[in-house]
């Protein structure tokens, strides 16, 4: 999988193409306040995958920081490249939505750029409405923000 992101140019899974048992205890570490970044918060993770063949991922964060509430927002998901198109997006975050109600979170928000059309489909789908569009303080492109009520 992490083979398959490089390839298409995307450089997120990088990190586990080197010492994979140590990427997955950073994710584990996550889950447990463990080595977080500063500013970083405690977060899920969860692998959507058919038998061992990984074919995405999401995050949820416990909650919410300032920069957050401006860009991350609670969930962040993708999905390999050759598994896009098949619906999988609108499944993972269904599935990662019903882990945050479990969590006891109330609503959630998602962001992305405004220019990620299946990004705000898969948010749309799973019932996102949006809040408002803005600046990106980190990218300067344009991002959406989105509530889902759960
Ligand atoms: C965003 C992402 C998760 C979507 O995954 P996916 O499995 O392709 O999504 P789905 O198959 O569920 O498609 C959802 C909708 O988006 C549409 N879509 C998918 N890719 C698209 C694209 N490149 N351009 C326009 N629409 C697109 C699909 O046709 C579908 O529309 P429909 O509801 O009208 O049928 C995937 O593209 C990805 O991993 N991107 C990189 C990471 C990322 O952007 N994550 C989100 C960060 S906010």
């Amino acid at each position: 999988m992490a083979e398959e992101y490089s390839l298409a140019g995307d450089a997120r899974y990088r990190p586990a193409l080197g010492d994979f048992a140590a990427y997955v205890r950073g994710l584990l570490g996550g889950a447990r306040v463990v080595g977080l970044s500063p500013g970083g918060v405690p977060f899920s993770t969860f692998w959507l995958a058919s038998g061992r063949y990984p074919i995405g991922r999401s995050s949820l964060r416990h909650y919410l920081t300032p920069e957050l509430e401006d860009e991350g927002g609670h969930i962040g998901y993708d999905i390999r490249p050759s598994e896009r198109l098949k619906g999988y997006g609108k499944l993972i975050l269904r599935l990662t939505l019903a882990e945050a109600r479990k969590r006891g979170l109330r609503r959630a928000l998602l962001t992305c750029d405004a220019d990620n059309f299946a990004s705000a489909k898969v948010i749309e789908w799973n019932g996102g409405r949006l809040r408002e569009q803005a600046v990106s303080k980190r990218s300067g492109k344009l991002i959406s923000r989105y509530w889902i009520e759960l």
